[in-house]
């Protein structure tokens, strides 16, 4: 694919497969990559990436790509399907991925260490089995697609999506229920794998344009970019931070799991990886953080993916970004029709800043 019209593509755009993430701007992407239109760019960061989507629709677009996330699940999600150009898993990789290797000496960590919290023992097990094969397959692309499926399976199966309370007790509770999809919760983690395999299997293509996944704080990202797009976590009106390390600190251990034991705060009742002081989760901090990503890519074209009703306010940013930034512009994305009522009295934004010398907020 070359670089093409985003206006076309965003007309066109194929979303990636669906990621149950806090905060993805899957269903935004197509609109985001349209507002962005006007500007000519070749390379662009995607600096908060989490999953990825927005990437993953440059990618789309033949744009050079990095997509960088500082959770090291979501770097596996970025090989995976962003940087990956080809490789898929084929039903034999998957076969030989999900069985115990002959004489292979597997370690029961997960079995030993979270009975009761988030999974059954039978699908602990699988776990440390699945996690032990993967982490020995050679490829990095093919190791990360199956990345890909595991945490895509582990979030299928949690109340939520997330792991950020010891409440297996909600699947296995015989009580009725009035929410919840009990089906998925129940349904193996084997089914599940398969089915999120072929999903990402799908999703690669080659764009033509090399694209790479990172797996760094903002800050520390090498390189310059024409356009650097930001999407950091929300803070909402009452200073309520999304913590990100906390919601997922268990794909992070399925990530890392040979030293899993020895990042576990044991103090925490859901076994959480000890936490990882963070600016974007502070009241106090986030301006100051804000502040020092706008001087840090003071070069580029910045856009900022934000809520209407988040710390700081929208106009604080456009004052921020405007000291580095001739011209910022504030587009407001239309409601979506399937939001939840309390989500409609907060709309999502997306901040430009360029160097353009007029200025103008709409
Ligand atoms: C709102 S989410 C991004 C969602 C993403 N646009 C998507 O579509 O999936 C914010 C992301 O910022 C990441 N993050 C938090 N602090 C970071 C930091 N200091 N540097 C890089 N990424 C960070 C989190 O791990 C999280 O994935």
């Amino acid at each position: 694919m070359t670089r093409g019209s985003l206006v076309d593509v965003s007309m066109s755009l194929t979303t990636m497969p669906p990621t149950r993430y806090q905060g993805s701007k899957r269903r935004l992407a197509a609109w985001i990559i349209g507002r962005l239109a006007e500007f000519d760019f070749g390379t662009v960061l995607d600096a908060f990436a989490g999953t990825g989507s927005v990437a993953y629709a440059l990618k789309q677009a033949g744009r050079v790509v990095t997509c960088n996330d500082l959770l090291a699940f979501n770097y596996q999600i970025g090989l995976a399907l962003v940087e990956n150009h080809a490789e898929q898993l084929t039903p034999d990789q998957v076969d030989t991925l999900l069985a115990p290797r002959d004489g292979h000496l597997y370690d029961d960590f997960i079995a030993r260490t979270f009975e009761g919290i988030y999974f059954t023992a039978d699908e602990n097990r699988w776990l440390d089995v699945v996690v032990q094969n993967l982490a020995d397959v050679a490829c990095r692309h093919r190791r990360a697609l199956g990345y890909f499926a595991v945490y895509q399976a582990a979030m299928a199966k949690r109340p939520y999506n997330l792991f950020h309370r010891r409440n297996l007790y909600m699947r296995t509770a015989d009580v009725a229920r009035s929410f919840g999809n009990k089906v998925t919760w129940d349904r193996p983690f084997e089914d599940h794998f398969r089915r999120f395999v072929n999903q990402a299997n799908e999703a690669v293509f080659d764009s033509g344009a090399e694209c790479v996944s990172a797996n760094r704080d903002v800050l520390d990202i090498a390189g310059t970019f024409d356009l650097v797009y930001l999407d950091p976590p929300y803070m909402n009106s009452k200073g309520v931070g999304v913590d990100y390390h906390h919601f997922y600190h268990f794909l992070e251990g399925l990530t890392d799991y040979d030293s899993w034991g020895e990042r576990i705060d044991h103090q925490s009742r859901h076994l959480r990886l000890q936490s990882v002081a963070s600016p974007w989760t502070k009241p106090g901090e986030i301006r100051g953080a804000f502040e020092r990503v706008f001087e840090r890519f003071s070069e580029s074209i910045v856009a900022v993916s934000y809520r209407s009703d988040g710390i700081p306010s929208v106009d604080e940013l456009v004052s921020m970004i405007r000291r580095f930034k001739g011209r910022v512009v504030c587009h407001t994305c239309p409601p979506s029709p399937y939001a939840l009522s309390k989500n409609r009295r907060t709309h999502e934004v997306l901040l430009i800043g360029s160097r353009h010398r007029t200025s103008s907020v709409r």
